[in-house]
């Protein structure tokens, strides 16, 4: 038996004094009657007595959008290029518009321009997720997250449909870039802030794919089988941290099952976990026609009936119906679906009939976004190479990516910019670059680029695999004169990837190819031998094999994929004029066979379709850091690394408070360190606090990061002390055998350090006298498939 008790609501007075004579009056911002909380209890209620004057069939509208291309009731002012909608309702007495639910995540997904209408609605294309990750600076997050919900607002638009919180579980996921780390308290932390900066301005979010969609190959029925530990500990976590920290409008859930059933099928997920357990109190929808609804007409119902309130992108009112008449679907259960939604709703600048300019502030949301690019960009390798004194150095610039530059990856997490700054425009605009090389690559690109059209709406865009510098004059007699002629030589390596397929481990993919490899080989011989350094950037959706070459260079700088001003962006960095402070949220193994999940990715084929259909988690809660660190494996950088052009020193590590014992479920932990710009120019850096846990029943990998925070910009030789709290539900472990959050007894260590190798960092400890039940949780919940059990899971090791 569980001992969960669902959390209690505050319900404010105002409310029944608000609900006395309602009709369905929109929010009425003149009703000021003065202790009036608007918070979703209000909203709740207001929902209620709409739906209590709805029909069955206007209900049945709300709860499953209008369709692909079907036409939105009720709706007022369209937005060209928005992924789907919440049908309203227009009878005597009520009139609830339609609402606008746009992608997400690198922007805001509409069309930049209109049939028939000579004006632009270009929006700002930001850093990829993992970019955004990478700055470890939930402040600047929550700036962009600001700005994007301003492009959203003003665009028309209601709910952003982002940000992407699945867990890079593996590096060939083809959606990695749109999501943050292989950590869930980064992932938690960072989605948090975006989704409280967005809903800053009054629209919504909706925080995907909830939860297991760690992969692309056979998106729409694959099944991730886990334990229940390895999916709320790693795959669950950092939803459920932005839902305590952030309160989101929306939750999306995923394409794949979960342990047998389609995730939005599960009540055990949807309700118990996600609303009873959290307190979560918006609404849940559907991805783009989940949970089989093409194939299987009781889909829909069971969706509802899950908790999963809304269908999308709909289409599905006839099968809903059909459900209610052999009672598979009850008026009470769908009541509960339409308040939730009709909750959320009531908040959005369509209901409240906001007059949009569609004049954001892109202006200053560029200059944002190439400011997050800087910030999020890894410096993985720097022998005395940068950075590169501006203007004065001459740059030879290699590769086909400074033409054919990624500003992101491509599918529903791309968005129609109104530019991109390509490396070569970038570096060109920031050093004297030789324009010879720029002029062959030019012409290379243009020659031998490929159209892809695109998925999902999203522009078509060119890929080009790297010049051969094997019998090619050409190039080799460019490489010699530059070598001569220049500096620096830097080498732009690209990585493209999207929504509806995966990576490959193979050559052109995570590794190089075969052209990108000789030309690193031959630029560094030339320019070596003139005893000039040379320069990698890496302009890429996500990990890339690095150990096989990185010793060839002097410097590695990662860019990811840094939107639309990824030139420029690079250029700030690599001149100095931005001095690095991402570090990554994701470990570059020393070879892909490293990564454990590697040995199941994607799953396997059990009924001979040639597509899989089994993913197992066989590592469990082994994932990223959390193995390599365990197990002592060699990795090329590791989980929170990243250079700066300066030093940072880590002093007075100490435990300042300690209040677990005293307040268990309610106490945290206090530490406090001291960081003190040791180098010669301003910097930044990202403090990390991983925790070794006593292993009393649980086994636990050997080091979590339980808090992180980044100094401010600190001037040579100044220096900061950052404190980090640590609340008990963030040191937890989940205890299958009692079913709940527990802190176990005994010694803790904490090290403060500045990535997750923390081989050289003394550790300050603190201890927990007796075992703290932190909460339970729904009995059974996640339970394993029938036939798999703890047995069918190959134990990860060495
Ligand atoms: C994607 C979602 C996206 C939706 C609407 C789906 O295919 O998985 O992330 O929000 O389409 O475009």
């Amino acid at each position: 038996m569980s001992d969960f008790k669902p959390r209690l609501k505050i319900v404010s007075m105002a409310v029944l004094v608000a609900m006395a004579g309602i009709t369905a009056c929109n929010d009425d911002s003149s009703d000021k009657t003065a202790t009036t909380v608007k918070d979703d209890n209000y909203y709740k209620s207001l929902a209620e007595s709409m739906v209590a004057q709805m029909t069955t069939s206007e209900k049945l509208d709300i709860a499953s959008g209008p369709g692909m291309g079907g036409t939105p009731i009720n709706l007022e002012n369209n937005v060209s290029g928005v992924a789907g909608y919440i049908n309203g309702v227009k009878n005597d007495k009520l009139d609830i518009p339609a609402i606008k639910l746009a992608d997400g995540p690198a922007g805001l997904r509409i069309s930049g321009t209109r049939d028939g209408d000579s004006g632009t609605y270009y929006a700002t294309a930001w850093p990829i997720g993992s970019l955004l990750a990478s700055t470890w600076d939930t402040t600047l997050i929550e700036q962009v997250g600001k700005a994007v919900g301003e492009e959203i607002k003003e665009y028309g638009v209601d709910i952003l449909l982002a940000p992407g919180m699945n867990i890079q579980r593996n590096p060939l996921n083809g959606r990695n870039f749109e999501y943050y780390s292989e950590d869930p308290l980064v992932t938690g932390r960072i989605g948090a802030a975006m989704v409280n900066g967005v809903e800053s301005n009054g629209v919504g979010t909706t925080i995907k794919h909830y939860f297991g969609n760690n992969s692309e190959t056979n998106r729409n029925s694959i099944n991730s089988i886990g334990e229940p530990r390895t999916f709320r500990e790693i795959y669950l976590r950092g939803f459920q941290i932005a839902v305590d920290e952030a309160q989101p409008w929306a939750v999306m859930t995923s394409y794949n099952k979960a342990n047998g059933t389609y995730v939005n099928q599960r009540r055990d997920t949807v309700t118990s976990i996600l609303r009873d357990e959290w307190g979560f109190s918006g609404l849940v929808m559907s991805d783009w026609f989940a949970g089989n609804v093409r194939n299987d007409a009781s889909s829909a119902a069971a969706q509802l009936n899950a908790g999963n309130d809304l269908i999308e992108p709909g289409g599905q009112k006839d099968n809903l119906q059909a459900s209610m008449d052999s009672g598979d679907l009850t008026e009470a259960q769908l009541n509960e679906n339409v308040v939730h939604i009709l909750t959320q709703v009531q908040k959005s600048p369509s209901y409240n009939h906001y007059v949009f300019s569609n004049n954001p502030d892109l202006n200053a949301h560029a200059v944002l976004a190439r400011t997050a690019a800087t910030e999020g960009m890894v410096l993985l390798r720097n022998e005395s190479a940068l950075p590169i004194a501006a203007a004065s150095q001459k740059v030879a610039s290699f590769g086909v990516n400074q033409i054919a530059t990624y500003k992101g990856g491509t599918g529903s997490g791309d968005v129609n910019a109104a530019y991109t700054v390509s490396i070569a425009q970038g570096l060109a605009n920031k050093f004297t670059v030789n324009t010879d090389l720029e002029t062959y690559y030019s012409e290379f690109y243009e020659a031998n680029k490929v159209y892809h059209a695109g998925q999902f709406g999203a522009a078509g865009y060119y890929t080009c695999a790297e010049a051969s510098v094997t019998d090619n004059q050409a190039l080799t007699d460019l490489i010699t004169a530059s070598a001569l002629s220049e500096d620096v030589a830097v080498i732009n390596i690209g990585r493209q990837a999207g929504e509806g397929a995966d990576r490959a481990s193979t050559e052109g993919d995570y590794l190089l190819s075969a052209n990108e490899a000789a030309l690193i080989e031959k630029v560094a011989a030339a320019f070596h031998a003139q005893d000039k350094k040379v320069v990698v950037v890496l302009n890429v959706n996500g990990v890339i094999d690095t150990n096989s070459w990185k010793n060839e260079v002097d410097g590695i700088l990662l860019a990811y994929m840094g939107g639309q001003d990824t030139g420029n962006a690079i250029a700030d960095v690599l001149s100095g004029d931005v001095n690095p402070s991402g570090k990554l949220a994701q470990t570059f193994p020393a070879s892909y066979n490293d990564v454990p999940s590697s040995a199941t990715f994607p799953g396997v084929d059990t009924d001979g379709d040639g597509k899989p259909n089994d993913i197992y988690y066989n590592e469990g809660i082994y994932v990223g850091y959390r193995y390599f660190s365990s197990f002592d494996k060699a990795v090329s950088y590791p989980f929170g690394y990243g250079l700066s052009y300066t030093d940072f020193s880590y002093a007075n590590a100490a435990v300042t408070d300690n209040t677990l014992d005293a307040k268990g479920a309610a106490g945290s932990i206090t530490l406090t360190a001291t960081i003190t710009n040791s180098g010669s120019v301003a910097g930044k850096e990202a403090a990390q606090v991983y925790i070794s846990a006593p292993e009393v029943k649980l086994k636990k990998p050997t080091i979590e990061l339980k808090a992180f925070a980044k100094t401010s910009e600190l001037s040579a030789g100044s220096a900061e002390k950052l404190t980090f709290t640590i609340p008990a539900k963030i040191l937890a472990s989940f205890d299958p055998s009692s079913n709940a959050w527990i802190v176990e007894p005994g010694t803790y260590k904490a090290y403060v350090s500045p990535s997750s190798d923390v081989s050289d960092v003394a550790p300050v400890t603190f201890t927990v006298a007796k075992e703290i039940r932190v909460s339970g949780t729904t009995a059974g919940a996640l339970a394993l498939p029938d036939g798999v059990d703890a047995a069918s899971f190959t134990t990860v090791s060495e």
